[in-house]
């Protein structure tokens, strides 16, 4: 297959399907070097057992109480968020099945990736019971409302959004585990979560590989999809129950906030494809690269201002303390 070359003019727009085949030879290289660099791993390895035993109710064992906990406080909340967003699999297979299709090179990656992600709801829930980390009968709850909302790409409409907010948000998840680890207080967790994040970091490089693939071969189309992404983006587990509040607390907490969404997600990425560097682009294009640079430093001061006071919260909580 030969790539078309670039379009500078803007004057042939690529259709979703066009983009679709055209990548397909793209996701067929990035499939194998995915594999390659994929280390099988068994979820049940990261789990404590020995500290198990049995919950009330049918077994007749011992209630969750708040003190069996060992992790920290920040790090049930984070947990919780972390595991329901893992949870809602089923919604995101739909999602990108229907957009990428189920056949050839896109369906096989369709396939491995659900089955990738499946493993990380399973460590994280085995984890979270076996050690009576949070509360199990809150947490069940909390996943059946969670997935009876499902969940709704904001970008089922293109192609090229779903793969530039994919690219992003794989690392953001990755990022968000891995903080999630450091911030729990138990060197079990941030194992578990380390090996998470391995998974979501080669996930990222996968669609970011795809993305660079689209930028070269329709980037009039292309930069004003991660503008438009970049500047929406919403986390995957935005729907859940409490997420705000939740949200909030771990932005306090340092586990994901403005700065690092600006910094670990979003600069790395856009850097990493030279977004912003890229020339030769048509009216369309040079517009969207504009914004998105004027956007980033927005971004920027905004994350600037969240430190403040975020600094000075913290500051008056240790005065009280
Ligand atoms: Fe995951
Ligand atoms: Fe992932």
């Amino acid at each position: 297959m030969t790539i078309a070359p670039s379009q500078s003019t803007g004057s042939e727009a690529w259709s979703d399907t066009r983009l679709l085949y055209a990548l397909e030879e793209v996701v067929e290289t990035e499939i194998n070097r995915h594999l390659t660099a994929a280390k099988e791993w068994m979820p049940h390895e990261y789990v404590p057992w020995s500290q198990g035993r049995d919950f009330d109710g049918v077994m007749g064992g011992e209630a969750w109480a708040p003190e069996q906990s060992k992790v920290t406080e920040i790090g049930r909340i984070s947990l919780v968020v972390n595991l329901l967003t893992e949870d809602n699999l089923p919604s995101y297979h739909h999602e990108i099945a229907t957009l990428f299709g189920r056949d050839g090179a896109w369906g096989t990656w369709v396939h491995r990736w659900t089955a990738e992600e499946g493993r990380h709801a399973i460590v994280m829930r085995d984890y979270l019971l076996t050690t009576r980390a949070v509360d199990p009968v809150e947490l069940e709850r909390l996943r059946m409302r969670h997935m009876s909302e499902g969940f709704e790409s904001d970008n089922a409409h293109s192609m090229l959004h779903s793969v530039a907010y994919v690219a992003f948000q794989e690392l953001a998840t990755r990022i968000s585990h891995r903080n999630t680890g450091r911030e729990s207080g138990d060197p079990v967790c941030e194992r578990m979560l380390a090996r998470i994040a391995t998974d979501e970091n080669l996930h990222m490089v996968f669609y970011r590989n795809l993305l660079a693939a689209a930028l070269q071969m329709a980037p009039d189309q292309a930069m004003p999809a991660i503008r438009d992404v970049v500047v929406g983006f919403r986390m995957p587990g935005h729907g859940m129950p409490g997420f705000e509040r939740s949200a909030a607390r771990i932005a306090i907490g340092g586990i994901y906030n403005l700065r690092i969404h600006h910094d670990d997600v979003l600069q790395p990425v856009l850097r990493h494809l030279k977004v912003l560097e890229t020339s030769g682009l048509g009216p369309e294009g040079l517009k969207a690269q504009e914004e998105l640079g004027f956007f980033m430093g927005e971004l920027d001061s905004q994350a600037r201002k969240f430190e403040e006071r975020r600094d000075a919260l913290l500051a008056r909580r240790a005065a009280r303390a």
